[in-house]
């Protein structure tokens, strides 16, 4: 059994390792640059151009189309809407960007299947500061019907940490959420980051 003094080294030497994998992926840093090229000309809010109800530069909106009942479901690319419509036939229907514009390319598509497969989060979850005990408590709901009010700490993997009304952190699984749950851990996440919503006009 390891002293706790050295039980701290080995984990101080491993965190770096772990703490910041290079195959993090982030809409903001990998996806957003490729959609401003391929999809805001449809899909903007600052365009006012909302195919499908759709925008790709507002982050706070993408965020309502990021869960189970979401465009993307994080982890899962089978059920993610917008990942069919990239890789389907050029010819279907549905597909995009539609067969007149330019195409993504097979590397694009490979960044987007690892955004959506490592947790589809909006922003880096390590680059959010974790602001005082959390953000001020609301209500958040699990798929099994049981609500709970606690404050958004930070994500932690695939998790997202809550502060109990008694000060206890508590991590949570994301899947574990309700949809709307779902959505409202991705906008904590974004205020958490510090990105504001766009001014719409
Ligand atoms: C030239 C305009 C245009 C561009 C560029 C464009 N879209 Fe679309 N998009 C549309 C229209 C129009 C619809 C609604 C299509 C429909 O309902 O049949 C749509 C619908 C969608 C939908 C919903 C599909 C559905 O089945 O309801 C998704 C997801 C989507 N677009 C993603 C994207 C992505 C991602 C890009 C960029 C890679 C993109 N779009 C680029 C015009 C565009």
């Amino acid at each position: 059994m390891l002293a706790p003094v050295m039980q701290h080294r080995a984990l101080s030497i491993l965190l770096p390792v772990f703490a910041l994998p290079a195959f993090a992926s982030d809409y903001k840093k990998d996806i957003q640059p490729i959609f401003k090229k391929h999809c805001y000309e449809c899909h903007s809010e600052e365009r006012n151009k909302r195919k499908a109800g759709l925008v790709f530069d507002d982050l706070h909106t993408l965020a309502n189309d990021i869960g189970p009942n979401g465009q993307v479901v994080p982890g899962n690319l089978e059920d993610s809407h917008l990942y069919e419509v990239i890789t389907n036939d050029t010819g279907a229907k549905n597909h995009m960007p539609p067969s007149s514009k330019a195409q993504l390319s097979n590397g694009d598509i490979k960044k987007v299947e690892t955004w959506i497969k490592s947790g589809a989060f909006l922003v880096n979850p390590a680059s959010a500061k974790v602001q005082g005990l959390g953000q001020p408590p609301r209500k958040w709901r699990n798929k099994e019907n049981k609500e709970i009010e606690a404050s958004f700490v930070k994500i932690d993997g695939d998790k997202v940490v809550f502060r109990m009304p008694g000060g206890a952190l508590a991590p949570y699984p994301i899947a574990n959420l309700t949809a709307d749950s779902q959505i409202q851990v991705h906008k904590a996440l974004l205020v958490a980051a510090g990105e504001k919503p766009m001014d719409t006009k």
